[in-house]
């Protein structure tokens, strides 16, 4: 059977607004790290494009791709989408950016600042609505309160063919920590939890069903 080839996206990512500051969140790129790390154990071929993290990659990638702005993460994705069978939109990626970005760093003396945004593209949902038939998309749901519906409602709009849901804004689950609880859903109505458990045992139990759903176990 031909290698699976594994896109997947890490990290957050960063909207300058002058040379010395940003717009980001705190996503570590621990989830999309251990999806890597899971894949490549389970014979896949990964890409990873990853937003600024202070992890080291894995051992073994296809190709690791640093990237900044969410801009960048779109180029990165959109170029590599159509030759691969897998991708997994673990990023967080900026929803907003500065609609300007100052040649200089912005000085104090003036009395305040307000820093103009605009919407930036949505990766996943821009490049899975051109999926072709055999390719499978998975897309994270960071949500802080209904969650599950959420997540289901992002899953139809981004045509995904699984979404994992995490609850963020809680200490000891999401972003920056070491442990997550997700819900894995399905189009057709599949739905699983984790428990509580390392990023590591998520991401294999991730992409263990992925090899499952696309008839590759
Ligand atoms: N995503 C993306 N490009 C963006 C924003 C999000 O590809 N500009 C992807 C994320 O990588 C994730 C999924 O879309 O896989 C859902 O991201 P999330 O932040 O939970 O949802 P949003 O669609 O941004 O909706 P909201 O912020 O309103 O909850």
């Amino acid at each position: 059977m031909p290698q699976i080839r594994l896109l997947v996206s890490a990290g957050p990512t960063r909207e300058h607004f002058d040379p010395v500051r940003f717009i980001s969140n705190p996503s570590s790129g621990r989830m999309g790290y251990a999806i890597a790390t899971a894949a490549l154990r389970a014979g896949m071929s990964v890409s990873l494009v990853s937003g600024p993290v202070a992890i080291d990659a894995p051992a073994g990638l296809a190709e690791l791709l640093p990237v900044t702005s969410a801009a960048e993460m779109l180029e990165a994705i959109d170029s590599r989408f159509d030759a691969c069978d897998v991708l997994v939109m673990s990023a967080a990626v900026s929803d907003y950016r500065p609609v300007r970005r100052m040649e200089h760093k912005v000085k104090k003396d003036a009395l305040s600042l307000s820093v103009e945004m605009e919407p930036t593209v949505d990766i996943l949902r821009h490049v899975a609505a051109r999926k072709r038939p055999g390719q499978y998309v998975v897309g994270f749901a960071a949500e802080t309160q209904d969650v599950e519906a959420y997540a289901i409602g992002k899953m139809r709009a981004k045509n995904c063919d699984m979404m994992v849901a995490n609850r963020v804004g809680l200490p000891g689950s999401g972003f920056e920590s070491r442990d997550n609880s997700v819900v894995l859903l399905w189009p057709d109505g599949g739905r699983e939890e984790s428990g509580t458990a390392g990023k590591d045992e998520i991401a294999a139990m991730i992409v263990e069903r992925i090899v499952r759903r696309m008839g590759r176990a």
